[in-house]
């Protein structure tokens, strides 16, 4: 076991499904995956290892921000030997041509968190990226899901409410929505060595008040859900 995970060598699969919200996993492993176990419940962040179409997938809650989720990556990796993490999150769309509902394949993530520059030092600004094979296959697997995908960077923020913050310049910059964790998911899966991507689904607008129904939100999430694992197992 490792700090955070009360799981064995071999309990978690080479590939993870990572979602912030422990029940999300939860509902994924209940709803998608055969042959369920669950490995970790400490600190009621669940972790599940299944199948899908008979592939070995896990899903692990990471919890909320980059501190939260980068200690279960860490432990994941280093204790467990994942050699993929497919988060699947929920955004807050910023550009004018992403709606409600959209699912968003972050290309690059952008952030104003300090974990870029602790690793690297004031003046150099690090550009964390997909894993490209990942993030191709994925916008492949969507297309022939029927499924539409927007393709670019995000912002991950490091406070969800932030006064201070000029969401008007991130839209004149071509960023797409924001969420709290891809930009250290990016950064961790150059640092040690795994394949990462974020799938994301629009959950609220930065500009407006639209709202979606539970019904068509779990809709949505689960189009998420049936790229992340067509690419999981691709
Ligand atoms: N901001 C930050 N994180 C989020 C948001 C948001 O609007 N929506 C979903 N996750």
């Amino acid at each position: 076991m490792s700090t955070h995970i009360d799981a064995k060598m071999g309990d978690y699969a080479d590939v993870v499904l990572l979602p912030g919200d422990p029940l999300r996993a939860k509902y994924i492993a209940e709803n998608f995956l055969d042959n369920v176990k669950q490995v970790n419940s400490v600190r009621n962040a669940f972790g599940y290892t299944g199948e899908y179409k008979g592939h070995r997938v896990s899903v692990q809650g990471s919890g909320m921000g980059i501190p939260s989720m980068s200690i279960y990556i860490n432990e994941l990796v280093k204790f467990f030997g994942v050699k993929t993490i497919i988060r699947v999150g929920s955004c807050g769309a910023i550009a004018p041509d992403v709606h409600l509902r959209d699912v968003i394949l972050a290309q690059g993530s952008s952030t104003d968190s300090a974990v870029t520059m602790n690793t690297f030092g004031p003046g150099f600004h690090y550009a964390p990226l997909a894993d490209f094979k990942l993030l191709d296959t994925a916008y492949h697997v969507a297309g022939k899901l029927g499924i539409d995908t927007k393709v670019g960077d995000i912002f991950a923020a490091d406070r969800f409410y932030n006064d201070e913050l000029d969401m008007q310049k991130l839209r004149d910059y071509g960023i797409l929505g924001t969420e709290m964790e891809s930009a250290g998911l990016y950064l961790l899966g150059a640092k040690l060595h795994f394949r990462a991507l974020s799938v994301l689904t629009v959950s609220d607008l930065i500009f407006g008040d639209e709202k979606t129904t539970a019904e068509e939100r779990e809709k949505t999430f689960n189009d998420m859900i049936n790229i992340s694992l067509e690419t999981a197992i691709a």
